[in-house]
Formats: structure tokens, C-alpha cells, sequence
């Protein structure tokens, strides 16, 4: 299958319309392009992952998250790696990250909405965003208090990427995924 951004939007539009998560999967989109770029890899076909990745919360925010996700996204005709990298995102699913396409999505998941949450609190959002200022944030216990430090850590671990380099990484996708969203009068934020 040829893995395109706009049947995956196609897709999603059909069930995901809540502004939030829209926002955090366009986000988390942002980041897997730039963990492909950074492997080499497809950024188009890495994006979609990104963007489907929580397909199913919408509908199934508690327990069942990912229970269905897998389902939807083989009728959809999406390869057997693809999916495997959606359900290695829910430890739960004890699903193992073998592939730096899981590895990846496991490790933007929730730095790519962190990153997003400094951004709002700058004047110039993502602009001249360094490693200092999400690493003051991550140390900031009261700030976007949901995200999983340790999670995020352990992401980059897994992946093999230290951590403020992967920062760096998701920085700069979600600053060139910005302007291309501006483009199409869309918005990370
Ligand atoms: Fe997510």
C-alpha cells in the first residue's frame, strides 16, 4: 500500500474532530516527519503514522484505546509494521517497539504536545526555541504536569537518541511543519 497523507486525512476526519486531539496528532504528525528525515526514511509515510497514531481515543478515550485502532487501520489496508508501531505507543498492549518507526512514535507521543505546551508560553512560540527552554520545563514539576518525564526519557532512550538531541529534532520538524501548515492556512496551535 502507498501510504498518502490525504486518504490518512480522509480517515481521521472520520473520527477525530475534537480540537485538542487534532492539535496533538497534527503535532506528534509533525515529529515522525522529522524522525524520518533523521533516519532516512519516508516523512510522508512516518507523518501519517503520527496522525493516526491515536485514532481511536475519540471514541475510545479509557480502556479501549487501542483495542479498536488496530482494526480501523487494517481495513484501511495499512501494512502490519505501520499498525504494530500505533499499538507499541500503549505500553498496555505489550506490544514490542522493534522497528525506529514504533521506537519513534513511543519517544514524540507526548514530547511533541510538551514542546507545543512551551511554545505557548513564548512570546515567539516555536521561534529560537533552544534546548534550555524545554529543559527548564521539563525540570518544572507544576508545568503540563499529565506529561510523563520519565516517559519521555525513556523514549529517547529506547530510540538511542539523547534526549536534548531528540528535542532539537522535534523543535526544528514542528518549526518547518508550522510554516507548511501556515501555508495551507492550518496551524500546530
Ligand atoms: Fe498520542
Amino acid at each position: 500500500m502507498d501510504i498518502k497523507r490525504k486518504d490518512a486525512l480522509e480517515l481521521f476526519n472520520k473520527w477525530i474532530d475534537s480540537d485538542s486531539l487534532i492539535k496533538h496528532c497534527l503535532a506528534v504528525e509533525g515529529a515522525m516527519r522529522g524522525c524520518a528525515e533523521h533516519f532516512g526514511e519516508d516523512p510522508e509515510e512516518w507523518g501519517v503514522c503520527g496522525l493516526l497514531h491515536d485514532i481511536d481515543f475519540q471514541k475510545y478515550p479509557q480502556e479501549e484505546h487501542l483495542e479498536h485502532g488496530p482494526k480501523i487501520l487494517e481495513e484501511a489496508g495499512y501494512p502490519e509494521y505501520f499498525i504494530d508501531a500505533v499499538k507499541g505507543h500503549g505500553d498496555f498492549t505489550n506490544t514490542p517497539r522493534d522497528t525506529n518507526m514504533a521506537k519513534s512514535l513511543y519517544a514524540v507521543d507526548q514530547l511533541a504536545s510538551f514542546i507545543i505546551a512551551v511554545a505557548l508560553v513564548r512570546p515567539t512560540k516555536l521561534e529560537g526555541m533552544k534546548y534550555k527552554s524545554v529543559k527548564k520545563k521539563v525540570k518544572d514539576k507544576a508545568f503540563a504536569k499529565a506529561v510523563d518525564r520519565d516517559e519521555m526519557q525513556r523514549g529517547a532512550e529506547e530510540l538511542g537518541i539523547e534526549f536534548s538531541e531528540l528535542v532539537m529534532i522535534v523543535v526544528k520538524a514542528l518549526q518547518k511543519r508550522e510554516e507548511e501548515l501556515n501555508a495551507q492556512g492550518q496551524s500546530l496551535f
